[in-house]
């Protein structure tokens, strides 16, 4: 067992959201939706269309959901984000959302899905087997039989030390708010035990006249396909219907550069 206190995994940056989604506000939010939207449409068995977003973040699923007319609830660990995301749906009048503090590691909920989400590596937070099963069955009890489970995961090249399917140092600006990313500025071999790694990550936010230096030091677990399955299969609660190479349905999880992400699709038994 890796024993790790969860404030490991509460990057300095994740109590700023409006940092965060300037850093990530270079993807294709409406684009990954549609994709998640066309799965659940196509693979779901129930016609449950609640959906719930695990490690919700900044809520830019959420939102995107609520616009086209969802029930949507998400919930993450840092008050910061939750607060955040409160307040852009009020603004918004976005009055289908729910979000509230809660830990991915252990929760509950009454009401039951047809589509949770796990999305930008959140998941490779559950550093152990146990930890991933006991997620699995929390997730697998807030969803309708038939309902779907979709993570995104690092591509497994990106695991293996191979070359990497994704640019780790970025730029992006809102305004007079610059903020400069170096997702990976220094990676730590994987432990071969434990198949956890140590990732540091530095942000440095020019704000107006201010600058802010953020350094911060990640665990992630190395989570291969193979191993997934297994672990899905373990849970008993899933099973795996395909996985993707990136947000389209015409790319599966291969070894060609087109396919960058692991995004597989649970089913829930
Ligand atoms: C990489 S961000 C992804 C956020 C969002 N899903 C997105 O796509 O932008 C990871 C998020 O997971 C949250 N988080 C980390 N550990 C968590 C846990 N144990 N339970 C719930 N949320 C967690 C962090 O606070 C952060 O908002």
């Amino acid at each position: 067992m890796v024993s790790c206190p969860k404030e490991m995994h509460i990057l300095e940056i994740y109590k700023y959201p409006l940092y965060y989604e300037i850093a990530f506000q270079y993807r294709d939010i409406e684009g990954e939706c549609d994709f998640l939207e066309s799965q659940l449409e196509l693979q779901a068995t129930t016609s449950n269309r609640r959906i719930l977003d695990i490690g919700g973040g900044t809520g830019m699923h959420v939102v995107e959901f609520a616009r086209r007319g969802y029930e949507v609830h998400s919930f993450d660990i840092v008050p910061e984000m939750v607060d955040w995301v409160k307040k852009k749906c009020k603004q918004q009048g976005l009055e289908k959302v729910k979000v509230w503090i809660g830990d991915m590691t252990d929760f509950k909920q009454r009401l039951h899905y047809g589509l949770a989400i796990n999305m930008l590596t959140t998941f490779n937070y559950l550093l152990t087997n146990e930890d991933i099963i006991h997620h699995l069955k929390a997730v697998a009890d807030v969803l309708d039989k038939g309902g779907l489970y979709i993570i995104e995961l690092t591509h497994p090249r990106d695991c293996l030390g191979m070359e990497k399917s994704t640019l780790n140092q970025w730029l992006e600006r809102r305004g007079d708010i610059v903020v400069e990313v170096d997702w990976d500025y220094e990676v730590h071999p994987v432990d071969p035990i434990t198949q956890v790694q140590e990732r540091l990550v530095k942000i440095e936010v020019q704000e107006g006249e201010n600058r802010r230096s953020f350094k911060m030091k990640q665990l992630n677990r190395i989570l291969l396909p193979q191993e997934l399955k297994a672990l899905v299969a373990c849970s008993g609660a899933f099973e795996v219907v395909d996985i993707f190479g990136t947000f389209k349905e015409d790319i599966k999880l291969d070894s060609s550069r087109k396919s960058w992400r692991m995004i597989p699709i649970l089913r829930k038994l």
